[in-house]
């Protein structure tokens, strides 16, 4: 049998600090700190604690040499060897180790940046119900917590500065000047089916499609997109939305049609919805909701191995917000973003593989609920505190 490393591994060496009472009670300093290593490999999307054994086993590995576990075995022990293969740090060519090799080979076949892999894998949420901070804290609050922000802007070379003529008025004005992130939704209120159709193809719709190879097209979107791949994808979450069963909907760009995953009565949506995102019962209410998931493939098929694929992809799916945001703004509805979502626990949901994909970020529409809000929003021209 042969055995070669994993091939994305990062070494953290985990600080523990704990209260030395003993110390403590002779006057000392009561601070210990203690630390252990923490293996990072992506493909297994947990953190292991190992020792110091196993540490110079996984140092002496190649990550792409395949070598005999006997002589490896020679080198570290035998006991080592076979608890790294178990853990699947170490990949073994038998059988036995199938599992792992598979989970590795695909995150080898995805052409990932290994420090992107890492801050995506262990950067993701499963089971979020309340994180400090997200109960939209007040700036007030802030401002008595953290003391004076640092400035709204930079301020170079005002001495040196030419005043540029006021905008003139335009055909966004109307939109850019109303969009503001709703929280406060009617959660009676749902979408018309045509609104919900021009907003998904509008934004993530191809609006035209070139054929570039005998199976392979490119998208035009009103995004723009790193490489023009636009990885991006939407899956739809309809709570409310007139003639749709709500569910959960992968939404095809090409062929403008919500393709049903999983369907399900309202209250179990709503129920869904609020657990993906993370508990911020201010933005679940809205009735049309947006799951966007980028086919890291689709980006890494030229992006090999690159620095800056992972941002784009981020950034791909900011753009796509902004053009979500201002088509429900045209259409009167109050819209969302969020990244603070249950996206580990989304990806099971939407069948879904972390190391071929990332669940990005989280949108919404949906109508304004009457009356007095509970939870602050940045509408134009109102001066509530905030
Ligand atoms: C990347 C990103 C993440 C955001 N996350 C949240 C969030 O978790 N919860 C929330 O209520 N709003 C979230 N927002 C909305 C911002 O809080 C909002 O844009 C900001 O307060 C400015 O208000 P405006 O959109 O009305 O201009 C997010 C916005 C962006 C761009």
């Amino acid at each position: 049998m042969k055995l070669r490393r994993c091939a994305v591994l990062y070494i953290e060496s985990r600080e523990d600090l704990s209260i030395d009472w003993r110390t403590v009670l002779s006057g000392g300093n009561a601070l210990a700190a203690s630390s252990h290593w923490v293996a990072l490999a992506p493909h297994l999307d947990q953190e292991i604690t190992i020792d110091a054994g196993q540490l110079a086993a996984l140092g002496g590995a190649s990550q792409t040499v395949w070598r005999e576990r006997s002589a490896v075995e020679q080198q570290y022990g035998e006991v080592c060897i076979a608890e790294l293969l178990e853990l699947g740090l170490l990949i073994g060519d038998t059988p036995q180790y199938a599992a792992q090799r598979a989970r590795d080979d695909t995150l080898r076949d995805t052409h990932w940046r290994p420090l992107s892999a890492l801050a995506h894998t262990f950067g993701r949420w499963r089971g979020v119900v309340e994180e400090t901070g997200m109960e939209a804290p007040s700036f007030q609050a802030l401002l008595d917590r953290f003391g004076e922000p640092p400035p709204p802007t930079l301020d170079i070379h005002p001495e040196l500065a030419i005043r540029l003529p006021a905008p003139a008025a335009g055909r966004m004005d109307e939109q850019l000047l109303q969009r503001y992130t709703g929280r406060n939704y009617d959660l009676q209120a749902s979408v018309p089916l045509e609104v919900a159709a021009r907003l998904l193809q509008r934004t993530f719709g191809a609006q035209e499609v070139r054929q570039v190879g005998p199976h392979s097209e490119v998208l035009k979107k009103t995004s723009p997109s790193g490489g023009g791949l636009h990885p991006v994808e939407a899956f739809v979450l309809a709570q409310r939305v007139d003639g749709v069963t709500p569910g959960l909907y992968h939404y095809h760009p090409m062929a403008h049609e919500l393709r049903p995953l999983q369907t399900m009565d309202q209250d179990a949506a709503a129920a869904l919805s609020r657990y993906m995102l993370a508990d911020q019962h201010w933005l679940s209410g809205a009735p049309l909701q947006v799951v966007l998931v980028a086919r890291l493939e689709r980006s890494y098929w030229k992006y090999r191995n690159h620095q800056k694929a992972f941002r784009a992809v981020a950034l791909d799916a900011g753009h796509l917000s902004q053009t979500f945001y201002l088509l429900a703004t045209e259409a009167g509805l109050p819209a969302f973003i969020t990244a603070a979502i249950n996206d580990a626990d989304i990806e099971k949901a939407l069948g879904l593989d972390h190391l071929r994909h990332a669940v990005v970020a989280m949108c919404g529409c949906g109508p304004a609920a009457d009356g007095p809000r509970s939870m602050v929003e940045l509408r134009y021209g109102e001066t509530d505190a905030i």
